[in-house]
């Protein structure tokens, strides 16, 4: 039976509501996952979890074994995956603690590995990426927003930065001129690796400071920490009607 991914980014490492039925090492043809795959039910369905930072958030965006993570999901039957991010807000309707369930990407990063169509080809592959979230997951994710009466953002355009480091206030106008809303470091190559495999892939982000620039202030981890626990009780709400009409 197919099953449902949730990759937890900063601020969900576990899920505490997840009754863990297993914990798995796996090893994948590109190396070890960020974490172990904890396999649990939650809301009354099975799902798999995986840290995306490690279990004790130590693995910095640009270090994550993004492809071993995709592998890893969809070697376990995984075939829908929620990313769960946090991001930095660039449009003024994505203060801190908004979530946004974002339909459009814009990629940055660079030196990541990020193909698993590279070696041993019988002949060159593209993948159409033109909408790269699954338009049906982010309904869903849409409907259960509306069912636990969780405030999002409907749509937006993700900026994937390199990191680990936040961006400078003329980056981030170069972002939002360029039709970015919001700002992060992990959504690729993690969704276009989704793609590559066939896997459904949706990101549900929350918005946990303004982006560089957008406010007086500069960016401090005590503003994040707190935007996140906040933030995360709706996260988990919203995860939790999402699996209950699955
Ligand atoms: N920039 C990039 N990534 C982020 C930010 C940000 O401001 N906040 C959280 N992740």
């Amino acid at each position: 039976m197919s099953k449902i991914g949730i990759i937890g980014g900063t601020g969900l490492t576990s899920l505490d509501e997840l009754s863990i039925v297993s914990t798995e090492s796996v090893d994948t043809p590109y190396g070890s996952p960020s974490s172990e795959l904890v396999k649990g039910e939650f809301a009354g369905k099975e799902i798999i979890f995986l840290a995306r930072h490690g279990k004790d958030h130590t693995i910095p965006p640009h270090k994550i074994n993004y492809r071993a993570n995709i592998w890893a999901l969809q070697n376990a039957k995984v075939s829908e995956i929620i990313a769960v991010a946090a991001v930095g807000g660039i449009h003024r309707d994505i203060p801190p603690e908004k979530i946004v369930i974002p339909d459009q990407i814009i990629d940055y990063s660079y030196d990541r590995r990020h193909t698993f169509f590279e070696d041993n080809l019988a002949h060159v592959t593209h993948i159409d990426f033109t909408h790269p979230y699954s338009e049906l997951l982010r309904q869903k994710l849409l409907q259960a927003a509306i069912d636990s009466k969780v405030d999002v953002c409907e749509s937006a355009v993700y900026g994937a930065m390199q990191g680990p480091r936040l961006e400078t206030a003329a980056e981030i106008r170069r972002l939002e001129r360029d039709g970015c809303d919001i700002v992060g470091m992990t959504g690729m190559p993690e969704a276009s690796l989704a793609r590559e495999l066939n896997i459904d892939y949706a990101c549900c982000a929350l918005s946990v400071n303004w982006a560089a620039g957008k406010s007086e202030s500069e960016i401090t981890m005590e503003e994040i920490q707190h935007a996140i626990e906040n933030g995360m009780i709706a996260v988990k709400s919203l995860l939790e009607k999402f699996l209950l009409h699955r």
